[in-house]
């Protein structure tokens, strides 16, 4: 077993798990340190590039993102975002993940959906592909508005399912995004494999969010988005000094010019 999964894995019940995207290296480099992942999440798709669905980022693109994101971690376990319409069957998924993990050296790949995509997961899984699961809202089969999960005894019922389900197949944790607090810390305290929470409560193994939204350079108005510094600003006061040095020429002095 890679030896950043089992650290992972080591820190269930004991300590939280720290997850953060990154689509580049200049920011994998600044989080790495903190974090024990590092996702190069599918959400590039409206992040980056204002998609209204992350339906639409191609594999193509998300490579090209990490490749750049591999050059920054040194400690952190990379997780790839597989794209929607890149696993629909289980030697898609398979060709896919192989190319993933040879062009960009990621340690596991992301799948969204439990019961429906049981088989897919298990091939990864049997061919020694690291699995991260995902649960509750699954933006790549959401149509429409976005909705908590885990409300309804349906829904509670599937999603506890699922998540032992995945738990069986063998994947190394499940992220858990807008699941019910309750739910979350049921399913957390039944499955041995962490949780990672997103808008899940602190009942969850560990926490992820997207980096872009917790130091403020998107402007996210998502519930569970809390916006831990606000760079819009930072960037702002730096630019209007730029401007302003180029106006009155106090920009390139000597010492910056050749
Ligand atoms: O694409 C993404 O960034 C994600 C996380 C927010 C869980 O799936």
């Amino acid at each position: 077993m890679n030896a950043k999964i089992n650290r992972i894995l080591k820190k269930k019940n004991k300590t939280k798990i720290v997850c953060l995207t990154a689509y580049s290296k200049n920011i994998a480099e600044i989080i790495d340190y903190h974090t024990d992942l590092v996702l190069v999440g599918d959400s590039l798709a409206s992040v980056l590039y204002n998609y209204n669905s992350t339906r639409k980022i191609t594999l193509n693109m998300m490579i090209e993102h990490a490749k750049s994101v591999r050059q920054g971690i040194t400690k952190s376990l990379m997780v790839f975002d597989m794209p929607y319409n890149t696993y629909k069957n289980k030697s898609m998924a398979l060709k896919n993940a192989k190319r993933v993990i040879k062009e960009t050296k990621c340690d596991a790949v992301k799948l969204e959906g439990g019961l429906k995509i049981k088989k897919i997961i298990q091939h990864l899984i049997k061919n020694k592909i690291n699995v991260l699961g995902h649960l509750g809202i699954t933006p790549q089969s959401v149509r429409g508005k976005f909705r908590s999960k885990g409300k309804t005894d349906i829904e509670k019922r599937q999603i506890m399912r699922d998540a032992k389900l995945l738990e069986e197949l063998g994947v190394f944790a499940i992220v858990l995004e807008c699941v019910e607090t309750k739910l979350a810390k049921k399913i957390t305290e039944n499955i041995n494999v962490p949780t990672i929470g997103i808008g899940s409560s602190v009942n969850c193994d560990g926490q992820i969010l997207v980096t872009d939204d917790l130091i403020g350079l998107t402007n996210s108005k998502i519930r569970f988005v809390k916006k831990f510094s606000n760079i819009q600003n930072t960037i702002n006061k730096a630019v209007k000094k730029f401007k302003y040095d180029v106006k009155y020429k106090k920009y390139p002095t000597k010492k910056y010019s050749y």
